[in-house]
């Protein structure tokens, strides 16, 4: 990451002319994307903000972790396409990736994936925390809930001034998600909790902790434990997004890792990010088949009616989002391995088809994103819907915690505090209950 601002300024400045009064600005060029206008100063000596809602033109930060092009359908994670490190590598090469920068030698592959599996249980007191809930209590409340209670487990790792306990802390999030989200599985079908077993990978023992049962012993289907942990890569970080944000902003304060992260599953949990891929199976059932798309696309394009595509659009992504591209390979692939063949699949090949040839979508550019296949595959595999969402948080967790680091060691770091554009009432008297 450049820290050196001098190696930043672009050759070029920009001019604002507020009635007369005009004031230059460095441009900032990163390695690769748009140029940004250094504002920071702007306030200062103009005395007038940016306005910005939903932050559309906005960078809040400088960041090495991930780069998107949405026009050209591009995602980099730390310079490598996601196509590539889909294919290739695996969730704990991505991770060790993510965190450090570079892709590991087999030897550092080897240490960072034995130190992981060695956080993966959760303390035991943690495990009473489970029967506050009710059974049908939404696994995204039991992760919010299990996730910030975290803090209160392991005091010796939210000191966030100290590297090694900010280390500690982060692979103690990365290790324990999938026993959390299992656990929150677990707990919702009433079934005991499975123990992590170090000999399996990172995902095949989540496998297991999820549909495993004591009576028997779990056998872990290699082609699912593939399509698993590629999906987990596919989540694992996606540059400024909303949980992504939040989770920088909780961390701004000071506040411990712990509480960061589950900011950042509360705000995944909507239906606007993460939960999407819940929506938009719901939705695909909804729509049950092929020749009631055309409706429901008339009811996505009406302005009056709140309904949109689930699974459609992004801020972003103006192109087809590459991760749906490998989402729709992989739950091919997982078809085939499990010998099943789900129709919600052929209507939604036959949306995607009819909505990219709609001028309303085509114009707005709205293509599938990470959230459009990813639950017919999670369905098929054996989730329930309503784990869709704990599924990306888990994977997720790697990408929060490399961008939480990558701020909180950036010494330039300052709490994230906006302003406003304020249209209430100016100053008036109070008036008291009698003479109003
Ligand atoms: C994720 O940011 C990330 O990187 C997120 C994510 C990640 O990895 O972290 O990629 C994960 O959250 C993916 C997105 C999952 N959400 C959904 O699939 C929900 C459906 N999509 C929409 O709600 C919407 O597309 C958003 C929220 C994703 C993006 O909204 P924007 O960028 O604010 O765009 P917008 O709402 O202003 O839409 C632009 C236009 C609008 O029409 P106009 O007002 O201009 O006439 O497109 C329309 C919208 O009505 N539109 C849709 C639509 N999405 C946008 N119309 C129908 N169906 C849709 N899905």
């Amino acid at each position: 990451m450049r820290t050196s601002e001098e190696t930043r300024v672009a050759d070029k400045q920009a001019t604002l002319d507020l009635g007369g009064q005009t004031q230059e600005f460095p441009v900032l060029e990163g390695s690769v994307g748009p140029d940004v206008v250094d504002i920071r100063k702007l306030y200062g000596t103009t005395g007038k903000f940016t306005y910005d809602p939903g932050y559309k033109s906005t960078a809040s930060c400088e960041s090495a972790l991930t780069y998107i092009d949405g026009e050209a359908g591009v995602l980099l994670h730390r310079g490598y396409p996601i196509g590539q490190l889909a294919e290739n590598s695996s969730f704990m090469e991505v991770s060790y990736l993510l965190l450090n920068g570079e892709l590991p030698t087999q030897e550092d592959l080897d240490d960072f994936t034995y130190t992981i599996t060695r956080h993966t249980m959760v303390h035991d007191q943690l495990r009473q925390f489970y029967q506050g809930f009710r059974r049908d209590a939404h696994p995204m409340a039991i992760m919010c809930g299990v996730v910030g209670a975290l803090s209160a487990f392991y005091h010796d790792s939210t000191d966030i001034s100290d590297p090694e306990q900010r280390k500690i802390a982060s692979h103690r999030l990365i290790a324990k998600m999938p026993t959390i989200a299992a656990m929150a599985y677990k707990y919702s079908v009433g079934q005991p909790f499975m123990q992590p077993k170090n000999e399996l990978s990172y995902t095949g023992n989540f496998l297991r902790m999820t549909f495993g049962v004591p009576a028997e012993e779990y056998e872990i289907h290699p082609a699912i434990e593939k399509a698993m942990d590629r999906i987990f890569i596919l989540h694992a970080d996606h540059e400024q997004n909303a949980s992504t944000s939040t989770v920088r902003l909780a961390g701004s304060s000071g506040a411990n890792p712990f509480a960061c992260m589950a900011a950042g599953i509360a705000c995944l949990w909507g239906p606007a990010h993460g939960g999407a891929n819940e929506a938009a199976l719901n939705m695909l059932q909804e729509i049950g088949s092929p020749d009631k798309i055309p409706h429901y696309i008339e009811r996505a394009k009406d302005k009056n009616d709140p309904f949109r595509l689930m699974g459609f659009g992004h801020r972003v992504c103006k192109n087809y989002d590459p991760r749906a591209t490998v989402m729709q390979q992989t739950l091919r692939e997982v078809f085939e391995a499990l010998n099943v063949n789900d129709p919600v699949f052929e209507t939604a090949l036959k949306l995607e088809e009819l909505a990219l040839n709609d001028d309303y979508f085509k114009e707005k550019k709205l293509f599938p994103n990470v959230d459009f296949y990813s639950g017919i595959i999670l369905n098929a595999i054996g989730f329930p819907t309503t784990m869709f969402t704990a599924l990306f948080a888990l994977a997720r967790t790697v990408g929060w915690v490399a961008q939480w680091n990558e701020m909180i060691s950036d010494p330039a770091q300052v709490i994230g505090r906006p302003r406003q554009l304020y249209t209430g009432p100016t100053e008036r008297d109070y008036v008291p209950i009698g003479q109003r």
